[in-house]
């Protein structure tokens, strides 16, 4: 089974978190989902309220550290998808991934290149994956945010944030990044809506596929520490983000 590969990119704070968690609960309820914290800073699993244990990136320092007193003929490559296993913290309808960073300037070219690989099998188990990536364009220039299906860029509703959009969009386009579709995600809109950005908004080159408005309770929640689930069916920023997926074909009855 192929997934369906959902990422979120954007500028720091834009909102790309809080969106990759919403999605992952409005599409748990689906199917199985992959949920890949490919932030260094990881704050996908508080979102989402499941304790992370492990990061890939301390996976990696083991095996890295312990590879010189490895007895010859163990296979690298069964270790680490062994450590993978490990990293993966299963939820009801989701599983968590949590990339995290190593700690030291070490090569990880051989960690990496086994990981991509077994991470590549591990997402044919699932019917969705949905990425949070990192703010800056690290990723994309790492070419990580590969074979993606849909890439939403998330910006705020006003110019600047609109031109980081812009950027984004142009690197991915330069990097020649298997991304199938991309559009753009206003988000935090406060009432008085688009009005006079629409401008700003063609300019960055994608559809716009939906806006979030500013939603209290999202904001509650982060402040009490409480995960997004908490937040209530039918609150503005759950309805609104279950109209993008609806737009993406990933609804309720698709
Ligand atoms: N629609 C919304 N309404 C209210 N608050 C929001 C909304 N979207 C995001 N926030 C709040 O804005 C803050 C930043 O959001 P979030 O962490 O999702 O951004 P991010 O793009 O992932 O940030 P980073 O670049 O640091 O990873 C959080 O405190 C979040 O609760
Ligand atoms: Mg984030």
């Amino acid at each position: 089974m192929r997934p369906y590969v959902l990422a979120v990119a954007g500028k720091g704070g834009t909102g790309k978190t809080t969106l990759a968690a919403l999605m992952i609960q409005a599409l748990r309820a689906k199917g199985p989902v992959l949920a890949v914290d490919a932030d260094p800073n990881a704050n996908l699993g508080e979102a989402l309220g499941i304790p992370v244990e492990r990061t890939i990136g301390q996976l990696r320092d083991e095996i890295l550290e312990h590879l010189a007193d490895l007895p010859p003929g163990v296979p690298k490559d069964q270790l680490l998808e062994l450590g993978l296993h490990e990293c993966l913290v299963e939820d009801e309808g989701v599983d968590l991934l949590t990339m995290g960073h190593g700690e030291g300037p070490r090569c990880y070219c051989m960690v990496n290149h086994v990981l991509r690989r077994t991470i590549e099998t591990l997402r044919g188990n699932y019917r969705y994956v949905v990425l949070d990536n990192e703010a800056g364009m690290e990723h994309l220039s790492r070419r990580t945010t590969q074979d993606v299906d849909a890439l939403l860029v998330v910006a705020e509703p006003n110019p600047v944030s609109l031109r980081s959009a812009a950027r984004i969009v142009g690197l991915a386009e330069e990097l020649k990044l298997r991304v199938h579709r991309k559009f753009l995600v206003l988000n935090r809109v406060e009432s008085e809506g688009l009005r006079g950005l629409e401008g700003a908004i063609r300019e960055v080159g994608i559809p716009l596929i939906g806006a979030v408005p500013y939603d209290p309770g999202v904001a509650e929640l982060a402040v009490a520490g409480r995960p997004l689930r908490e937040l209530p069916p039918g609150s503005p920023a759950r309805r609104a983000v279950e109209g993008i997926l609806e737009r993406l074909g990933l609804g309720k009855e698709g």
